[in-house]
C-alpha cells in the first residue's frame, strides 16, 4: 500500500479534541473549555428554519447561497460599516466561517507562498495554510502588549514569498481586539507589499468597549481584503454551520469554483435561518452580549484574585490567563486542573508556541458554572 498524504500526515491532529475526548468521558466537569455559546439559538432563528422545511425548502440553492441571504448579508455590510459588496458575485455564503477560510487560502495560495499568521490564534490557521500548500509564517505577541499584534512586527516577516496575512481580531483565545490606528498601519503594509488580507472577523458583535475594527472599512484595504464573518458566535449557531465571505468579484469567483466542486452549497435550512438571524436576530444578540460582558468581568476579576493573572480581554468570549507563577507548563496545568479539580481549561500551547505560560478559560458557560470553576481552580492552586 502507497503512503498517505505526507502534508496531511505531517500535520498532528487538535490537541483540544484530544482533550475533549477525555472531559466527554468524565463526570462531574466544570468547563471552560469549549469555544461555543452555551446559549440556545434564538426561538425566532429556529422557528424560521423549520417553518421553511414545513414549506418544502429542501434542496439545493445558487453555488453563491439564496439571493436574498447574500442581499442581507451586503445590507449588513452597508449599514454597519459603509461597505458596498454586490450580492450577485461579491458574497458566498460558507459551510461556517472554517470553510470560508479554507477557500480563502486555497484562492490565493501557490505551492511555498508565505501566509503571516499572529499567534497566538485559533488552532486550524496554520494547519488550513499547510493544507493549501502555503507555508505558515507565526508573528508572536505576548501579555505585554495585550496579545496583539504591531506593524513593525508584520513589516519584519513580508518577504519576496509573502502571500498574505491572517488577520482575526477580536482574538480566539485572547479576546484581543485591535486598535484602528494600528491595523491601518498593518493594512498600509499589506497593501504596499500587495498582500491579501484575510480577516476573520466572527467575533464582531462580541466587542465590549468601543467599535469593532472592520479590516476591510480601513484606508486602501477593501481591495485586498478578503472578509469572513459568520453566524455561530453572535447568533449562538455553531450547529448550523453556516458563515460568508466578502470580497472583490475576481476573488469570490475562484472561492467560489472550489465551493462549487467540492461543497454545492451551504444547507438551505440553515441558510434561511441565518437569513431570520440577521434580519431579526439582533436584540437577541446583543442580549447574549450583555450577558458575556457580565460573565468576562466576573472571571477576570475572579482569576486576579486567586493569584492568575489576567488583563480584561476586549473581545470574544476567552480570558487567558498567565499561570506562569505555577512554574507548571500549561499542558501539565490543565492536565491535572482538569483530573485532580474537574475543571477543563485548554492549555495555551494548543494556540501556538507563544500561548505557552497560559490557559484559554471560555466564559461562554453559565456564572454558577464559573464561580465553581474559580471556586476549584484556588483550591488546585493552594496544592500546588
Ligand atoms: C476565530 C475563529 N474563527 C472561526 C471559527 C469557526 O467558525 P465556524 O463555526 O463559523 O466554522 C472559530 C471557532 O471557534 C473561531 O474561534
Amino acid at each position: 500500500m502507497k503512503s498517505l498524504s505526507s502534508i496531511v500526515t505531517a500535520v498532528p491532529a487538535s490537541g483540544i479534541r484530544k482533550f475533549f475526548d477525555v472531559v466527554s468521558q468524565m463526570k462531574d466537569v466544570v468547563s471552560l473549555g469549549v469555544g461555543e455559546p452555551d446559549f440556545v439559538t434564538p426561538w425566532r432563528v429556529r422557528e424560521a428554519s423549520i417553518y421553511s422545511l414545513e414549506r418544502g425548502y429542501t434542496h439545493y440553492t445558487s453555488n453563491y447561497g439564496l439571493l436574498e441571504l447574500r442581499q442581507a448579508v451586503a445590507r449588513k455590510l452597508m449599514e454597519t460599516e459603509g461597505l458596498e459588496y454586490n450580492p450577485e458575485d461579491q458574497i458566498l455564503i460558507t459551510v461556517g466561517v472554517s470553510e470560508g477560510m479554507d477557500l480563502a487560502l486555497r484562492a490565493i495560495i501557490d505551492p511555498g507562498d508565505e501566509i503571516i499568521v499572529p499567534e497566538p490564534c485559533y488552532v486550524s490557521y496554520k494547519p488550513c495554510v499547510i493544507f493549501a500548500g502555503g507555508v505558515p509564517v507565526p508573528l508572536c505577541s505576548d501579555a505585554a502588549n495585550e496579545f496583539r499584534t504591531s506593524a513593525d512586527k508584520v513589516a519584519a516577516a513580508v518577504t519576496p514569498k509573502t502571500k498574505g496575512i491572517l488577520l482575526s481580531y477580536p482574538c480566539n483565545p485572547t479576546g484581543a481586539t485591535m486598535p484602528t490606528d494600528e491595523m491601518q498601519k498593518i493594512v498600509d503594509i499589506a497593501v504596499d507589499n500587495g498582500l491579501y488580507i484575510i480577516s476573520d472577523e466572527i467575533y464582531d458583535r462580541l466587542t465590549y468597549s468601543g467599535r469593532h475594527c472592520c479590516v476591510a472599512a480601513l484606508r486602501g484595504a477593501y481591495e485586498n481584503t478578503i472578509l469572513l464573518n459568520g453566524f455561530s458566535k453572535a447568533y449562538a449557531m455553531t450547529g448550523w454551520r453556516i458563515a460568508y465571505a466578502a470580497a472583490r468579484p475576481d476573488i469570490i469567483e475562484q472561492m467560489m469554483k472550489i465551493h462549487q466542486y467540492t461543497i454545492l452549497c451551504a444547507p438551505i435550512m440553515s441558510q434561511m435561518a441565518a437569513l431570520e438571524a440577521l434580519q431579526n436576530g439582533n436584540g437577541d444578540s446583543d442580549e447574549m452580549v450583555t450577558q458575556y460582558d457580565q460573565r468576562r468581568r466576573l472571571i477576570v476579576s475572579g482569576l486576579n484574585q486567586i493569584g492568575l493573572e489576567c488583563v480584561l480581554p476586549n473581545g470574544a468570549f476567552y480570558a487567558f490567563p498567565s499561570i506562569k507563577s505555577t512554574g507548571l507548563s500549561s499542558e501539565e496545568f490543565s492536565e491535572r486542573l482538569l483530573f485532580e479539580e474537574k475543571v477543563a481549561v485548554v492549555p495555551g500551547n494548543a494556540f501556538g508556541d507563544c500561548g505557552e505560560g497560559h490557559i484559554r478559560c471560555s466564559y461562554a458557560t453559565a456564572t454558577d458554572k464559573i464561580e465553581t470553576a474559580l471556586e476549584r481552580m484556588e483550591k488546585f492552586l493552594k496544592k500546588l
